[in-house]
């Protein structure tokens, strides 16, 4: 089926109109756009052997092993030697530091924009978020990585945010310098490389997010990949109570370590199965779209864009964009706003969930049990912190989600708007008094 097969399809179809409105209101990278006949055929699979958990009940199951399936075709489609599915991106995460041995008073150095969950799995092994800056590539930057090192540092994760990437060269070779490991938190840009590796398998482990709104979708899900059998090997059993899944009999396992229980079901593999036997499509409709609506922003000399480091291939779930100032920026937003158009196009600079500024949380300290002394002195300290440079440049960052389901109509309209109120800005804010 081709892209605008694809695309005609879903857009007749009522079920999509409903997404199309909802998208609107999200932070998305969306799979779920283009949820159909696939995904359901592989739940019913699911459905009639009726088992619906991804370990055991070999005879019953009939040979569907949804989770097993999705684990191989990772390893294939991203090109790394080892993957374990789990219940979530935060999850993954988690269980990758804890294979990593990253445990108490250990410091992970990792960037001021993501998304909390970032943090929450630092916290969640016991260890310290050490944040630090970003640069232009909307990642931490190598420099500021480098100055937070210290005797405690264990690890160092960048978050490829929206789509792209650290300087991922720049960061190995603090790792390899100072003994650290690189952990990638790649929840958000599925389908991205890095000189010709995908984002996720170049460190010593990545992650990925299969959250609803992720470029392919579990509905809930992650991953941890990785191509060093021990990292493996400990996810396996860390994310099925320790169990060392050596047996066919589950209750006579041996758990070597404790572990909790982060497994995914067979039912959220199915879905996730026949989205990522999608995600050429996927990629290729987003890149295609977003070059599209670049277009019409590149006209304008004031509007910047994202860096993608050299040898980068962006995944195009976002356009990321910059004003020249802070005030123009704000403008912009408010002026999209009252058009109506600011829907799909996020300020993260003020947004809750995805920068520093807004985590009084953290920086509080506030949990509902005890941390340990040393986490809790580390967060009370960023309350005392400042990130200028990343102001100074989120301040200026506005990121456009990526629809797979717009029409060029749709885009021209769009771009057109967009560029409309940034020249209106440009032209009250830029007049000479
Ligand atoms: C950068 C980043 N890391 C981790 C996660 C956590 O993924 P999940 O929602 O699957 O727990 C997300 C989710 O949005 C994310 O954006």
């Amino acid at each position: 089926m081709t892209d605008e097969s694809f695309i005609s399809l879903f857009l007749e179809s009522a079920f999509n109109s409903r997404l199309l409105t909802f998208n609107s209101k999200l932070t998305s990278m969306p799979g779920f756009e283009l949820f159909g006949d696939e995904e359901r055929k592989e739940v019913n699979d699911v459905l009639e052997t009726g088992i619906l958990m991804r370990y055991g009940f070999d005879g019953p199951r009939k040979g569907v092993w949804k989770a097993k399936e999705l684990e191989t075709a990772i390893t294939e489609t991203f090109g790394c030697q080892y993957a374990q599915l789990t219940s979530s991106g935060t999850s993954a995460l988690t269980t990758a530091m804890a294979a990593l041995g990253i445990g108490a008073g250990d410091e992970v150095i990792m960037p001021s924009f993501t998304f909390v969950a970032s943090f929450e799995a630092v916290l969640s092994v016991g260890a310290i978020p050490v944040l630090v800056d970003i640069d232009e590539t909307l990642t931490v930057s190598p420099v500021a990585v480098r100055a937070a090192i210290t005797p405690k540092t264990k690890c160092i994760m960048p978050v490829h945010m929206c789509g792209s990437m650290a300087d991922l060269d720049a960061l190995k070779e603090i790792c390899t310098e100072h003994k650290l490991i690189l952990l990638e938190d790649a929840c958000q840009s599925i389908g991205a490389s890095y000189k010709g590796k995908s984002l996720g398998t170049i460190g010593d482990a990545g992650t990925f997010s299969f959250d609803f709104v992720k470029t392919i979708t579990c509905a809930e899900g992650g991953v941890v990949m990785t191509n060093h059998k021990d990292v493996y090997t400990k996810s396996d059993g860390y994310t099925d109570h320790g169990h060392d899944h050596l047996g066919v009999d589950r209750g006579a396992d041996l758990h070597p370590f404790i572990g909790y229980n982060f497994r995914i079901s067979e039912l959220h593999a199915a879905v996730g199965l026949a989205q990522i036997r999608k995600l050429d499509t996927f990629l290729s409709i987003q890149k295609k779209n977003n070059k599209a609506l670049r277009a019409y922003l590149e006209q304008i000399p004031e509007v910047s864009f994202r860096v993608v480091p050299e040898g980068g291939e962006d995944s195009c779930s976002f356009l990321s964009w910059f004003l020249p100032t802070e005030e123009l920026t704000k403008a912009v937003v408010a002026e999209m706003k009252t058009q109506g158009i600011l829907a799909g196009s996020f300020y993260w600079f003020v947004n809750n969930w995805h920068y520093i500024s807004k985590w009084d949380h953290l920086k509080e300290a506030v949990t509902l049990s005890a941390l340990s002394d040393t986490q809790k002195i580390a967060l009370l300290k960023l309350k005392e912190t400042s990130f200028p440079v990343s102001d100074a440049i989120m301040s200026r960052c506005i990121s456009t989600a990526i629809s797979l389901v717009w029409t060029d109509e749709q885009i021209k309209e769009k771009g057109e708007k967009m560029a409309a109120v940034i020249q209106k800005v440009l032209h009250t804010h830029l007049q000479p008094a």
